[in-house]
C-alpha cells in the first residue's frame, strides 16, 4: 500500500531526511530529480542515514565508516549487508512510498 510521506518542496535535490512513516523508519533522498527510499539505518553501526548519508551518483555513502551503497538498488559494496529498498514516487507535489505493513 502507498503512504503519504511529505510535500515535494521538503525534499530538496541533493539531499535527504530521516523520516518514519507509520512506524517504519526510512531514510528518503533526491538526487539528479530521482527519489530513493531505504530502511533508515546503516547496517554497519546504525547511522541515521537521512541525516548522514553523502550522495554521490550512483551511490550512497553512510559518512560515519564510508560504507557506500548503490543508489538504485542499496547493494553493499564492502559486504553483504545490503540495504532495504522502497519502491517512492511523486505525485500532485507529494512523495510517497509503499510498504507492506
Ligand atoms: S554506521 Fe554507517 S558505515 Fe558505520
Amino acid at each position: 500500500m502507498w503512504y503519504f510521506v511529505l510535500n515535494s518542496n521538503c525534499l530538496l535535490d541533493n539531499s535527504g531526511q530521516q523520516i518514519e512513516v507509520h512506524s517504519v523508519p526510512l531514510a528518503i533522498f533526491r538526487l539528479q530529480g530521482k527519489l530513493y527510499a531505504f530502511q533508515a539505518y546503516c547496517p554497519h553501526r546504525m547511522g541515521r542515514l537521512g541525516v548522514v548519508g553523502l550522495l554521490d551518483h550512483p551511490y550512497l555513502i553512510c559518512s560515519l565508516h564510508n560504507w557506500k551503497f548503490e543508489l538504485q538498488t542499496g547493494k553493499n559494496l564492502q559486504t553483504s549487508d545490503h540495504l532495504r529498498t522502497y519502491p517512492i514516487r511523486e505525485s500532485e507535489n507529494q512523495i510517497w512510498v509503499q510498504l507492506e505493513i
